[in-house]
Order: structure tokens, then C-alpha cells, then sequence
């Protein structure tokens, strides 16, 4: 077995891994994985710029990695995995754009459907969905119905998604609900509140990586990210391998989450 460095740390070679990365699995606290990901897939426009490509062709090859990615945190055991692929102010781009990727939503969820029965993963989209192309609006009704008793991962696309529009949606069903005399003012609380948002129920996502470098969340789960760890990679989206995710978890695995706490707090916790 060989071993090589990342950022001065060693890592295994782990030469019999299914999962066909050069990192070793060894090093991996399987115990401690991040139970939800989230991603802002960037950097598609940057990446066919610099090959001389149009935009588009970019965001082709950005769908390639996001199935590439949906099967790694599938195969690693992550529990839920939210990737940004579209927001609400990404409709104010070329119309030529918008156009081809609804396009290449359409066509890749239905041809994807087939590896997220085999690959037991329970799909959802968040976001504005009334918004896009009734034919997309189709099919997505059509993957989350087909895959909605799958007990695997679960993948949840935002479309049409802007953060401060999802916790305005929430007030006004929660606001609903109060005049419907369902909920007291009072009783209402941050947990309460969650479960109104797009994630309902979900656990909040525990790392969030951007590629491209951006150091900006870009509207994204503004409530659910309070106590996310972010991670930034100048890699462009189209450039994103299973080895950078590990890269990335691996990062997130030595970090201190102390949620306001001190660090003494935290080591007299973990020892009781
Ligand atoms: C991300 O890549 C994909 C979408 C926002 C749909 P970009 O298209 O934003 O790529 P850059 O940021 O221009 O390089
Ligand atoms: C964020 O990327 C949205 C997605 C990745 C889908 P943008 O490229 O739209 O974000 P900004 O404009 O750089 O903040
Ligand atoms: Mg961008």
C-alpha cells in the first residue's frame, strides 16, 4: 500500500476500492460522514470559456459530473445530497441558455430515472417549480412519484431556488395556519418553522461546497446553512471529481463544529 499527501496530510493509497478514486478509504471516518451535502455546482460558463466552447457545452459536461457525483455520495452512504443547478436569478440569463438548460434537465431526469431505481435514491426537487416548463414540471412529478419509496440516498435538485423566496413561502403557510387557527403564535418555533421550508423534516446540511471558487452562497439555503461548514474549491464545476468530494469531506471530518460552545465544552461533552 502506497501513500500520498494532500495539503501535508497523508492519505492511503486504497488500491482494491470500488469506488475508483486514488484517495484511501482507510482514512475516511466512515463513522463520521457528513449525513447531508449540499452543493452550488459552478464555474460551467468559466469552464468552456477557457476551451474556447460556447456556455452551453459547459453545462453539459456539468451534468456529466453531477451524475458522476449523485453516484459517489450514493456508493459512500451519504444520506442526503442537495445539489444547486438552477435559481431563481439565473432566469434573468440569455434566453438561448435558460432554453438549453431546461433542455438538458429534461432529457437527462428521464434517462436518469433508470440509475436512481437501481441505485435505491429517492428524488425531489426544491424550489419555484411552477415556474419552469410544464414538460419539466412533468417529469419531475413522474422521477419523484417513481422513486419515492426508494430508502437510499435522497437527492434533492433545486430549481427555480431562491433562499429568501423558500422562508417567505414558509411565512405565508405558516401565517395560514395561524389565522386557520392550526397554530398558536406562541407555539411557534425554529424547528416548527423548518418543517415549512422545501426541506421540511431534512437534517440541515452539514457541508456545502462550491466550486469555482466563489466565496458566496449565492441565495442558497439561507435558513438551513446557519451552522453549515462551507467548503470552497477553485476547481471548476466540470472539473469536479469523486477525488475532490473525498478532498472535501476528508476537510469537513477535521473540523470542529462547536456550534457557539468553547472548545473545553466540547471536549468534556465528548468524554462523557
Ligand atoms: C453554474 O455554472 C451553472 C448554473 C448557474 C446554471 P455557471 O453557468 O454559473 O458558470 P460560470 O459561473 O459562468 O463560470
Ligand atoms: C449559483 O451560481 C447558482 C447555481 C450554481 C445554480 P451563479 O453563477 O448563478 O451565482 P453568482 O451569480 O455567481 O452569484
Ligand atoms: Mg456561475
Amino acid at each position: 500500500m502506497r501513500y500520498f499527501t494532500i495539503r501535508r496530510r497523508r492519505y492511503w493509497r486504497y488500491k482494491g476500492s470500488t469506488l475508483h478514486h486514488p484517495i484511501g478509504m482507510k482514512k475516511l471516518d466512515r463513522d463520521r460522514l457528513p449525513r447531508h451535502i449540499a452543493i452550488i455546482m459552478d464555474g460551467n460558463g468559466r469552464w468552456a470559456k477557457m476551451r474556447t466552447l460556447n456556455r452551453i457545452q459547459g453545462h453539459r459536461k456539468g451534468v456529466e459530473k453531477a451524475k458522476e457525483i449523485v453516484n459517489h455520495c450514493s456508493e459512500l452512504g451519504i444520506e442526503y445530497l442537495t445539489l444547486y443547478a438552477f435559481s431563481q436569478e439565473n432566469w434573468s440569463r440569455p434566453k438561448a441558455e435558460v432554453n438549453a438548460l431546461m433542455g438538458l434537465l429534461k432529457n437527462h431526469l428521464k434517462s436518469e430515472l433508470k440509475m436512481m431505481t437501481e441505485n435505491n435514491i429517492r428524488f425531489m426537487s426544491i424550489g419555484n417549480i411552477s415556474q419552469l416548463p410544464v414538460s419539466v414540471q412533468k417529469i419531475i412529478s413522474e422521477v419523484e412519484e417513481e422513486t419515492s419509496s426508494n430508502s437510499g440516498m435522497q437527492l434533492n435538485l433545486a430549481l427555480s431556488y431562491s433562499g429568501r423566496l423558500e422562508i417567505v413561502e414558509a411565512v405565508k403557510k405558516l401565517a395560514e395556519d395561524v389565522m386557520d387557527k392550526k397554530i398558536a403564535i406562541k407555539d411557534i418555533t425554529e424547528d416548527m418553522f423548518s418543517g415549512y421550508l422545501y426541506t421540511g423534516d431534512m437534517p440541515d446540511p452539514d457541508l456545502l461546497i462550491r466550486t469555482s471558487g466563489e466565496m458566496r452562497i449565492s441565495n442558497f439555503l439561507l435558513w438551513q446553512a446557519a451552522y453549515t461548514e462551507l467548503y470552497v474549491t477553485e476547481t471548476l464545476w466540470p472539473d469536479f471529481t469523486s477525488t475532490h468530494l473525498l478532498e472535501a469531506i476528508l476537510d469537513y471530518q477535521h473540523r470542529e463544529r462547536r456550534f457557539g460552545l468553547t472548545a473545553e465544552q466540547l471536549r468534556i461533552r465528548a468524554a462523557r
